[in-house]
């Protein structure tokens, strides 16, 4: 596996694989911290490209003042480890000054699908999100971009930016990897305690529930209601649990089109997302 630390040896990596003949890349851009969900999107990401790779950059921009930029998981061995491992061809590791250059004046505010949801409970996240993606698309220039549908509304944004963009990279969206217990896979999971981490599946159960009670036919509110009750029952604390479209992702009082069923809620300091198809 490749490793590129600068924009030149990233251009180098890329003209080296076409030259080979693998002219065509398909990217996984991610945060570090790896599980099981990347390495799906790995898996993924071989059929839409002859070359694999993968990104690693803690984003600062995405994170708001007071969120957990500052002990996000990093483990940069252990990380590259783990996609050699899986298949991966190329790890690009930019640094924050590549990222974000001395003058840099350019951001990328999506509005639509970002305005809601987590676009509310986090603000600035979407811009911090599409402006790194733009960033990495312009240096690594995938044909395709793999993402993981657990961050629902995060796909609904860059399926948003690249379409207004005109950005030449088709985005694959990946179903969410799950532990047994259908607990989504997250970076974030290993933040939970012990008895959280027992309590953590409710949240799927609670969005699988809600989904079977809106598709019997019971109104929208009604099961929405049970479905928040459920979590608090379960120890959450409910940010948002929420029937919407599924790409403009705006509130839905009813099961029409297509319609995805999405959560936030946090137990102790830990916030979790999840959502499914309705
Ligand atoms: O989903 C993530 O890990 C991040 O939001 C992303 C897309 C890598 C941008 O920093």
């Amino acid at each position: 596996m490749e490793i590129a630390r600068t924009p030149a040896q990233l251009r180098a990596a890329r003209a080296a694989f076409a030259a080979a003949g693998r002219p065509r890349l398909a990217l996984v851009p991610t945060m570090g911290a790896l599980h099981e969900g990347h390495l799906s999107l790995i898996r993924v990401a071989r059929a839409h490209g002859d070359v694999v790779a993968a990104s690693i950059f803690v984003n600062p921009t995405q994170f708001a003042p007071g969120e957990d930029f500052a002990r996000y998981p990093r483990d940069e061995a252990a990380d590259c480890a783990m996609l050699a491992a899986a298949g991966c061809d190329l790890v690009w590791l930019p640094d924050v000054t590549t990222m974000y250059p001395p003058g840099d004046a350019t951001i990328i505010d999506v509005a639509g699908p970002a305005l809601l949801w987590e676009g509310v409970a986090r603000p600035g996240h979407f811009r911090g999100v599409a402006t790194v993606v733009a960033k990495l698309f312009g240096q690594v220039r995938p044909d395709a971009a793999c993402f993981g549908e657990k961050d629902w509304q995060q796909v609904q944004v860059i399926r948003r930016m690249v379409d207004d963009l005109g950005l030449p990279v088709a985005v694959v969206a990946a179903p969410t990897w799950r532990e047994a217990n259908g607990l989504a896979m997250s970076s974030r999971n290993r933040y939970l305690a012990a008895a959280e981490r027992a309590a953590a599946p409710a949240l799927f159960a609670a969005l699988t529930g809600t989904r079977d009670a809106i598709c019997a036919g019971a109104p929208v509110r009604q099961c929405v209601a049970a479905g928040e009750a459920a979590l608090v029952a379960a120890g959450f604390t409910v940010d948002y649990l929420a029937l919407v479209d599924a790409q403009t992702l705006e509130p839905l009082s009813d099961r029409v089109g297509a319609a995805r069923l999405i959560a936030a809620a946090r137990l102790g300091t830990t916030r979790l997302l999840d959502n499914i198809a309705v």
